[in-house]
């Protein structure tokens, strides 16, 4: 397994000094392949409709966000090098930024031609489980003018902080609480695995 130390102070200099990061290429291309063939394998009856808000209270609603998920277990050969990069960074933000990661969670997201994510946040101070958002994109061959960008705002939601292509490889990585963020309406087929990392709070 690869030695990510590099990255991994890369990411840590980047969260602790701007809340995010963006990192091209982290994973081999051919484990990314690996992952696109594997999400593309899936039956696509077990991409549900994503929902939103809490476990509790879990509703779907069509006019937030529009693309479909399927739950991955951090068991899974199929994604055992990239959980092994997961696991090397939580332990890497743990011991640099003493962020407490405790668990990960993670799905695979396909976006549908047309489909969106309004503007949300992906966690909440006063529930603070969630605390370090990552994205993988998984898109060979993706224009210019497909939309589908990633777009970040300001954590005082002052305005938009920058616009992300989800191009192939491409990782993103933020602090949950801190970036509300939606995806632009997409025109072409977008695929990711998203993930959380997740501190222990009862
Ligand atoms: C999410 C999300 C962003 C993206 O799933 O919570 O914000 O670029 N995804 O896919
Ligand atoms: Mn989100």
């Amino acid at each position: 397994m690869p030695d990510y130390s590099t990255t991994i102070e890369t990411v840590a200099d980047a969260l602790a000094t701007q809340g995010y990061c963006i990192l091209d290429h982290v994973l081999a291309n051919t484990v990314n392949e690996a992952l696109l063939g594997h999400c593309k394998s899936l039956d696509q009856a077990q991409f549900k409709p994503a929902g939103i808000g809490r476990a509790t209270h879990h509703q779907h609603n069509q006019q937030i966000r529009t693309d479909q998920i399927v739950w991955q277990d951090s068991d899974n050969p199929l994604l055992a090098a990239y959980f092994d990069w997961i696991e090397q960074l939580r332990l890497g933000l743990n011991r640099v930024l003493y962020l407490g990661l405790f668990d990960y969670e993670c799905h695979y997201a396909y976006y549908p031609a047309g489909a969106f994510y309004r503007k949300h946040i992906d966690a909440f101070k006063a529930q603070r489980n969630r605390m370090v958002s990552t994205i993988l994109y998984l898109n060979p061959a993706w224009s210019a003018e497909a939309g589908g960008k990633l777009i970040l705002y300001h954590p005082d939601d002052s305005g938009v902080l920058t616009r992300i292509e989800p191009l192939f490889g491409r990782m993103v990585i933020f602090l949950s609480e801190q970036f509300p963020h939606e995806v632009a309406t997409t025109r072409q087929e977008r695929y990711s695995l998203t993930g959380w990392y997740r501190v222990n709070r009862g």
